[in-house]
Protein backbone atom coordinates (compact mmCIF):
# COMPACT_ATOMS: atom_id res chain seq x y z
CA UNK A 1 0.00 0.00 0.00
CA UNK A 2 1.32 3.62 -0.89
CA UNK A 3 2.17 6.41 1.87
CA UNK A 4 -0.37 8.57 2.90
CA UNK A 5 -0.02 12.16 1.77
CA UNK A 6 -0.57 14.66 4.57
CA UNK A 7 -1.87 17.47 1.47
CA UNK A 8 -3.97 19.23 4.50
CA UNK A 9 -2.30 20.55 7.83
CA UNK A 10 -5.07 21.25 10.40
CA UNK A 11 -4.11 24.84 11.55
CA UNK A 12 -4.24 24.88 15.16
CA UNK A 13 -3.45 28.11 17.32
CA UNK A 14 -1.72 27.56 20.89
CA UNK A 15 -4.11 25.85 22.69
CA UNK A 16 -5.02 23.18 19.86
CA UNK A 17 -8.29 24.62 18.37
CA UNK A 18 -8.57 24.29 15.08
CA UNK A 19 -8.61 28.09 12.99
CA UNK A 20 -11.09 27.14 10.58
CA UNK A 21 -13.69 25.46 12.54
CA UNK A 22 -13.56 28.68 15.07
CA UNK A 23 -13.55 30.94 11.91
CA UNK A 24 -16.53 29.19 10.65
CA UNK A 25 -18.60 29.18 13.74
CA UNK A 26 -18.00 32.97 14.44
CA UNK A 27 -18.52 33.85 10.98
CA UNK A 28 -21.63 32.01 11.01
CA UNK A 29 -22.68 32.92 14.06
CA UNK A 30 -22.77 36.29 13.26
CA UNK A 31 -25.20 36.34 10.26
CA UNK A 32 -28.70 37.07 10.71
CA UNK A 33 -29.80 33.72 9.62
CA UNK A 34 -27.09 31.96 11.84
CA UNK A 35 -25.34 29.01 9.98
CA UNK A 36 -22.62 26.45 10.95
CA UNK A 37 -21.32 24.33 7.83
CA UNK A 38 -22.46 21.08 7.67
CA UNK A 39 -19.05 19.82 7.29
CA UNK A 40 -18.21 20.56 11.28
CA UNK A 41 -20.51 17.78 11.89
CA UNK A 42 -17.84 14.87 11.40
CA UNK A 43 -15.72 14.72 14.90
CA UNK A 44 -15.68 11.04 15.76
CA UNK A 45 -18.97 11.39 17.73
CA UNK A 46 -20.98 12.88 14.56
CA UNK A 47 -19.12 10.28 12.28
CA UNK A 48 -20.17 7.32 14.40
CA UNK A 49 -24.11 9.17 14.90
CA UNK A 50 -23.98 9.63 10.83
CA UNK A 51 -23.07 5.52 10.57
CA UNK A 52 -25.74 4.96 13.22
CA UNK A 53 -28.02 6.92 10.63
CA UNK A 54 -27.23 5.20 7.77
CA UNK A 55 -28.89 1.60 9.30
CA UNK A 56 -31.80 3.81 10.16
CA UNK A 57 -34.86 2.12 8.53
CA UNK A 58 -36.45 5.73 7.27
CA UNK A 59 -32.70 6.37 5.90
CA UNK A 60 -33.17 5.35 2.49
CA UNK A 61 -29.67 6.16 0.35
CA UNK A 62 -27.70 4.33 1.84
CA UNK A 63 -29.69 1.32 1.32
CA UNK A 64 -30.51 2.28 -1.68
CA UNK A 65 -26.92 3.03 -3.78
CA UNK A 66 -25.99 -0.36 -2.05
CA UNK A 67 -28.84 -2.13 -3.65
CA UNK A 68 -28.23 -0.39 -6.95
CA UNK A 69 -24.43 -1.15 -7.10
CA UNK A 70 -25.37 -4.96 -6.27
CA UNK A 71 -28.15 -4.85 -8.78
CA UNK A 72 -26.48 -3.39 -12.04
CA UNK A 73 -22.85 -4.61 -11.23
CA UNK A 74 -22.64 -6.62 -14.41
CA UNK A 75 -23.90 -3.42 -16.33
CA UNK A 76 -21.50 -1.19 -14.75
CA UNK A 77 -18.84 -3.24 -15.73
CA UNK A 78 -19.81 -3.35 -18.58
CA UNK A 79 -19.96 0.80 -19.26
CA UNK A 80 -16.96 1.48 -16.79
CA UNK A 81 -14.49 -1.45 -18.43
CA UNK A 82 -11.72 -2.73 -16.60
CA UNK A 83 -8.13 -1.27 -15.79
CA UNK A 84 -9.07 2.15 -14.39
CA UNK A 85 -7.75 3.71 -11.58
CA UNK A 86 -10.17 4.27 -9.11
CA UNK A 87 -10.30 7.79 -7.13
CA UNK A 88 -12.84 7.85 -4.57
CA UNK A 89 -13.73 11.12 -2.82
CA UNK A 90 -14.52 11.42 -0.04
CA UNK A 91 -14.05 7.93 1.26
CA UNK A 92 -14.74 7.71 4.73
CA UNK A 93 -15.73 4.09 5.71
CA UNK A 94 -15.38 3.00 2.21
CA UNK A 95 -18.60 0.78 3.25
CA UNK A 96 -19.71 0.69 -0.63
CA UNK A 97 -16.31 0.44 -2.43
CA UNK A 98 -15.79 -3.40 -2.57
CA UNK A 99 -19.10 -3.96 -4.58
CA UNK A 100 -17.60 -1.73 -6.95
CA UNK A 101 -14.15 -2.75 -6.99
CA UNK A 102 -15.38 -6.72 -7.58
CA UNK A 103 -17.54 -5.69 -10.35
CA UNK A 104 -15.07 -3.49 -12.66
CA UNK A 105 -11.25 -5.09 -12.09
CA UNK A 106 -9.68 -2.12 -11.72
CA UNK A 107 -5.76 -1.21 -12.05
CA UNK A 108 -5.51 0.79 -8.61
CA UNK A 109 -7.66 2.29 -5.98
CA UNK A 110 -7.41 5.76 -4.32
CA UNK A 111 -9.28 6.68 -1.56
CA UNK A 112 -9.11 10.50 -0.69
CA UNK A 113 -10.16 11.71 2.55
CA UNK A 114 -9.69 14.71 4.78
CA UNK A 115 -9.75 12.48 8.15
CA UNK A 116 -6.35 10.47 7.91
CA UNK A 117 -7.14 7.62 10.47
CA UNK A 118 -10.50 6.65 8.58
CA UNK A 119 -8.73 6.64 5.74
CA UNK A 120 -5.71 4.67 6.75
CA UNK A 121 -8.13 1.89 8.55
CA UNK A 122 -10.37 1.63 5.68
CA UNK A 123 -7.15 1.65 3.02
CA UNK A 124 -5.69 -1.38 5.05
CA UNK A 125 -8.68 -3.07 5.10
CA UNK A 126 -9.58 -3.20 1.29
CA UNK A 127 -5.74 -3.52 0.47
CA UNK A 128 -6.25 -6.87 2.43
CA UNK A 129 -9.50 -7.74 0.54
CA UNK A 130 -8.12 -7.17 -3.08
CA UNK A 131 -4.42 -8.45 -2.36
CA UNK A 132 -3.68 -7.64 -6.26
CA UNK A 133 -4.98 -4.03 -6.31
CA UNK A 134 -2.63 -0.94 -5.51
CA UNK A 135 -4.00 1.31 -2.90
CA UNK A 136 -2.40 4.85 -2.95
CA UNK A 137 -4.69 6.49 0.29
CA UNK A 138 -4.76 10.62 -0.45
CA UNK A 139 -5.00 12.33 2.85
CA UNK A 140 -6.95 15.33 1.44
CA UNK A 141 -10.13 17.85 1.29
CA UNK A 142 -11.80 16.93 -1.92
CA UNK A 143 -13.25 19.98 -2.21
CA UNK A 144 -10.52 21.41 -3.29
CA UNK A 145 -7.66 20.73 -6.19
CA UNK A 146 -6.33 17.29 -5.38
CA UNK A 147 -3.28 16.36 -6.40
CA UNK A 148 -3.30 12.68 -7.52
CA UNK A 149 -0.54 9.73 -7.15
CA UNK A 150 2.24 10.12 -9.81
CA UNK A 151 1.65 6.68 -9.91
CA UNK A 152 -1.84 6.60 -11.54
CA UNK A 153 -0.52 9.09 -14.27
CA UNK A 154 -1.22 6.97 -16.98
CA UNK A 155 -4.18 4.89 -16.09
CA UNK A 156 -7.58 6.22 -17.33
CA UNK A 157 -9.34 7.11 -13.96
CA UNK A 158 -13.14 6.66 -13.08
CA UNK A 159 -14.34 8.89 -9.93
CA UNK A 160 -16.62 7.80 -7.19
CA UNK A 161 -18.79 10.21 -5.39
CA UNK A 162 -21.41 8.06 -3.90
CA UNK A 163 -23.92 8.56 -0.97
CA UNK A 164 -26.06 11.57 -2.36
CA UNK A 165 -22.79 14.15 -0.90
CA UNK A 166 -22.85 16.19 -3.96
CA UNK A 167 -26.36 16.99 -2.20
CA UNK A 168 -25.12 18.77 0.71
CA UNK A 169 -23.58 21.76 -1.90
CA UNK A 170 -25.85 24.46 -3.45
CA UNK A 171 -25.22 23.83 -7.04
CA UNK A 172 -22.37 26.63 -7.65
CA UNK A 173 -19.99 25.09 -5.06
CA UNK A 174 -21.35 21.60 -6.87
CA UNK A 175 -20.53 22.74 -10.37
CA UNK A 176 -17.43 24.25 -9.15
CA UNK A 177 -16.11 21.24 -7.70
CA UNK A 178 -17.72 18.96 -10.74
CA UNK A 179 -15.08 20.95 -12.49
CA UNK A 180 -12.09 20.92 -10.73
CA UNK A 181 -12.85 16.89 -10.69
CA UNK A 182 -12.93 17.08 -14.44
CA UNK A 183 -9.45 18.79 -14.14
CA UNK A 184 -7.89 16.54 -11.84
CA UNK A 185 -9.18 13.07 -13.56
CA UNK A 186 -8.23 14.59 -16.90
CA UNK A 187 -9.58 13.67 -20.26
CA UNK A 188 -11.15 9.94 -21.01
CA UNK A 189 -11.93 9.75 -17.15
CA UNK A 190 -15.59 8.88 -15.87
CA UNK A 191 -17.52 9.52 -12.84
CA UNK A 192 -19.88 7.18 -11.14
CA UNK A 193 -22.07 9.18 -8.47
CA UNK A 194 -24.83 8.84 -6.19
CA UNK A 195 -28.18 11.65 -6.71
CA UNK A 196 -31.05 11.55 -4.06
CA UNK A 197 -33.88 12.49 -5.95
CA UNK A 198 -36.77 14.47 -5.11
CA UNK A 199 -39.56 12.19 -3.88
CA UNK A 200 -42.22 12.21 -1.56
CA UNK A 201 -41.92 14.97 1.06
CA UNK A 202 -42.78 12.87 4.08
CA UNK A 203 -40.36 10.14 2.75
CA UNK A 204 -37.93 12.64 3.23
CA UNK A 205 -38.38 14.82 6.12
CA UNK A 206 -39.18 11.30 8.08
CA UNK A 207 -35.37 10.51 6.80
CA UNK A 208 -34.47 13.74 8.03
CA UNK A 209 -36.65 13.40 11.03
CA UNK A 210 -36.41 9.73 12.79
CA UNK A 211 -38.57 8.84 15.37
CA UNK A 212 -35.67 7.27 17.34
CA UNK A 213 -33.80 11.17 17.32
CA UNK A 214 -30.48 9.47 15.77
CA UNK A 215 -30.75 12.59 13.50
CA UNK A 216 -31.62 14.84 15.97
CA UNK A 217 -28.49 13.85 18.21
CA UNK A 218 -25.93 14.42 14.66
CA UNK A 219 -27.45 17.60 14.91
CA UNK A 220 -27.29 18.98 18.29
CA UNK A 221 -23.29 17.16 18.74
CA UNK A 222 -22.75 20.16 16.15
CA UNK A 223 -23.58 22.27 19.28
CA UNK A 224 -21.66 20.34 21.62
CA UNK A 225 -18.28 19.55 19.53
CA UNK A 226 -18.50 24.09 19.61
CA UNK A 227 -18.61 23.46 23.20
CA UNK A 228 -16.25 21.25 23.51
CA UNK A 229 -13.29 22.25 21.00
CA UNK A 230 -14.58 26.36 21.51
CA UNK A 231 -15.09 26.60 24.86
CA UNK A 232 -18.25 27.31 23.91
CA UNK A 233 -21.29 27.74 27.13
CA UNK A 234 -23.99 26.67 24.22
CA UNK A 235 -27.18 25.38 26.71
CA UNK A 236 -27.89 22.56 24.30
CA UNK A 237 -30.94 21.58 26.38
CA UNK A 238 -32.30 24.67 25.07
CA UNK A 239 -32.02 23.18 20.94
CA UNK A 240 -34.53 21.55 19.26
CA UNK A 241 -33.79 19.46 15.68
CA UNK A 242 -35.65 20.61 12.95
CA UNK A 243 -35.76 19.35 9.36
CA UNK A 244 -37.49 21.14 6.69
CA UNK A 245 -38.84 21.05 2.78
CA UNK A 246 -37.42 23.84 0.76
CA UNK A 247 -39.19 23.55 -2.19
CA UNK A 248 -37.43 26.70 -4.45
CA UNK A 249 -34.11 25.21 -3.32
CA UNK A 250 -34.94 21.29 -3.65
CA UNK A 251 -33.57 20.78 -0.29
CA UNK A 252 -33.96 18.97 3.29
CA UNK A 253 -32.91 22.01 5.63
CA UNK A 254 -31.89 20.96 9.04
CA UNK A 255 -31.93 23.32 11.93
CA UNK A 256 -30.96 23.82 15.19
CA UNK A 257 -34.36 25.69 17.08
CA UNK A 258 -34.13 27.77 20.09
CA UNK A 259 -36.65 27.03 22.50
CA UNK A 260 -35.89 30.17 24.49
CA UNK A 261 -34.37 33.08 24.42
CA UNK A 262 -30.46 32.93 25.37
CA UNK A 263 -27.11 34.23 25.73
CA UNK A 264 -24.35 32.15 25.40
CA UNK A 265 -20.48 32.36 24.82
CA UNK A 266 -18.35 30.81 22.20
CA UNK A 267 -14.06 31.16 22.49
CA UNK A 268 -15.25 34.06 24.26
CA UNK A 269 -17.50 35.63 22.23
CA UNK A 270 -20.98 36.71 23.09
CA UNK A 271 -23.60 35.86 21.26
CA UNK A 272 -27.93 36.29 21.66
CA UNK A 273 -30.44 34.22 20.34
CA UNK A 274 -34.30 35.07 20.23
CA UNK A 275 -36.98 32.02 20.86
CA UNK A 276 -37.95 30.58 17.77
CA UNK A 277 -34.62 31.70 16.04
CA UNK A 278 -32.76 29.25 14.42
CA UNK A 279 -28.93 28.02 13.21
CA UNK A 280 -29.35 26.22 9.44
CA UNK A 281 -26.99 23.58 9.74
CA UNK A 282 -27.31 21.34 6.79
CA UNK A 283 -29.22 21.71 3.12
CA UNK A 284 -29.25 17.87 1.34
CA UNK A 285 -30.26 18.81 -2.37
CA UNK A 286 -32.58 16.44 -3.92
CA UNK A 287 -32.60 16.34 -8.02
CA UNK A 288 -34.91 15.28 -10.64
CA UNK A 289 -33.61 13.53 -13.91
CA UNK A 290 -33.03 16.88 -15.96
CA UNK A 291 -31.80 18.06 -12.90
CA UNK A 292 -29.13 16.20 -11.98
CA UNK A 293 -28.11 15.96 -16.00
CA UNK A 294 -27.95 19.89 -16.02
CA UNK A 295 -25.89 19.93 -12.90
CA UNK A 296 -23.27 17.38 -14.43
CA UNK A 297 -23.02 18.50 -17.62
CA UNK A 298 -22.64 22.22 -15.83
CA UNK A 299 -19.74 20.54 -14.43
CA UNK A 300 -18.01 19.28 -17.26
CA UNK A 301 -19.36 15.82 -17.43
CA UNK A 302 -21.66 13.69 -19.78
CA UNK A 303 -24.10 11.41 -18.27
CA UNK A 304 -24.01 8.05 -20.35
CA UNK A 305 -25.80 5.99 -17.94
CA UNK A 306 -27.72 6.09 -15.30
CA UNK A 307 -29.32 3.24 -12.57
CA UNK A 308 -32.58 4.41 -10.63
CA UNK A 309 -33.85 2.99 -7.89
CA UNK A 310 -37.51 3.56 -8.23
CA UNK A 311 -38.95 3.54 -4.08
CA UNK A 312 -37.74 5.48 -2.78
CA UNK A 313 -35.82 6.97 -5.84
CA UNK A 314 -32.48 7.46 -6.11
CA UNK A 315 -29.79 7.61 -8.78
CA UNK A 316 -26.34 5.70 -9.63
CA UNK A 317 -25.48 7.84 -12.62
CA UNK A 318 -22.24 7.42 -14.96
CA UNK A 319 -20.45 10.26 -16.47
CA UNK A 320 -17.76 11.16 -18.99
CA UNK A 321 -15.45 14.20 -18.81
CA UNK A 322 -16.92 16.53 -21.19
CA UNK A 323 -14.98 17.80 -24.54
CA UNK A 324 -14.92 21.23 -24.89
CA UNK A 325 -16.91 22.49 -27.02
CA UNK A 326 -17.29 26.65 -27.59
CA UNK A 327 -20.20 26.07 -30.31
CA UNK A 328 -22.80 23.71 -31.44
C1 LIG B 1 -23.55 12.90 4.04
N1 LIG B 1 -24.85 13.34 3.49
C2 LIG B 1 -25.02 12.86 2.12
C3 LIG B 1 -26.00 13.07 4.34
C4 LIG B 1 -27.31 13.55 3.66
O1 LIG B 1 -28.20 12.73 3.48
O2 LIG B 1 -27.39 14.72 3.29
C5 LIG B 1 -25.84 13.72 5.71
C6 LIG B 1 -27.03 13.54 6.60
N2 LIG B 1 -27.60 14.48 7.31
C7 LIG B 1 -28.60 14.01 7.99
N3 LIG B 1 -28.75 12.74 7.69
C8 LIG B 1 -27.77 12.42 6.83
Amino acid sequence: MGVVRHLRQVDADDAGIDLAFRADVHAGLSQPQKAVPARWFYDATGSALFEDITALPEYYPTRSETDLLKRHAAAMAAAIGPGRAVVELGSGSSTKTPLLLEAIAPAAYVPVDISGDFLRDSARALAARFPGLAVYPVEADFTHQVELPREIGPLPKLGFFPGSTIGNMVARTAIDLLRSWRGSLGDGSLLLIGIDRIKDIGVLTSAYDDPAGVTAAFNLNLLERINRELDGTIPVENFAHRAVWNDVHARIEMHLVAACDMEFRVDGRAYHMAKGETIHSENSHKYGLRDANLLLRAGGWTPVATWDDADPAFALILAQATEFRSAP
